[in-house]
């Protein structure tokens, strides 16, 4: 009994530790990635959630501590790659971010956690060739528009 009560008052307290993180940002449509509809389709659906200004942050993303850990991989995630404000990026900075977005979607992304809950949010084969031939295409039409 005293054991819960100990754990009731910690888990009470740590509710007061809060990791800052928006769900909406208002941002420029300009800004945002320019991409066919179905490759955006695949980008919204799986890596929106922590690569746009438009996160949806689910109930336990507000309750410590899974709180900390949803939310912090937002804003990282956010700082990294923002789909929302891609557009800004200077040129060979867009380029970079292509050949990541090619890399990532073969080993990591969207994150494991992420799609414990969020299994819609998987990458089928058919998804993942199309965005790597997506990110690949774009990298060379970079490169050409620049010269
Ligand atoms: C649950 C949150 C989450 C989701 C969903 C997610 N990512 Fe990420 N992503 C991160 C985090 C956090 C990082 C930075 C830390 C790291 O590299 O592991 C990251 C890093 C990246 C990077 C590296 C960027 C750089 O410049 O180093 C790329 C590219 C990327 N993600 C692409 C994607 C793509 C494409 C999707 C969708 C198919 C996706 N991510 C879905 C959280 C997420």
């Amino acid at each position: 009994m005293k054991f819960w009560i100990s754990f009731l008052i910690f888990f009470l307290a740590i509710q007061f530790i809060v990791v800052e993180c928006k769900s909406n940002i208002t941002s420029n449509p300009k800004d945002e990635i320019i991409a066919p509809t179905n490759i955006k389709e695949i980008l919204k659906r799986s890596c929106y959630d922590c690569h746009s200004n438009n996160s949806i942050i689910p109930w336990y993303g507000n309750v410590a501590p899974i709180s900390w850990y949803v939310r912090s991989h937002i804003n990282d995630g956010r700082k990294v790659l923002n789909f929302s404000t891609f557009n800004t990026l200077p040129k060979d900075k867009q380029q970079k971010k292509y050949e990541k977005i090619e890399e990532s979607i073969v080993i990591r992304m969207p994150l494991s956690t992420y799609l414990w809950i969020h299994s819609d949010a998987k990458l089928s084969d058919e998804d993942k060739k199309i965005l790597k031939e997506w990110s690949k295409e774009e990298q060379k039409n970079i490169v050409l528009k620049s010269n």
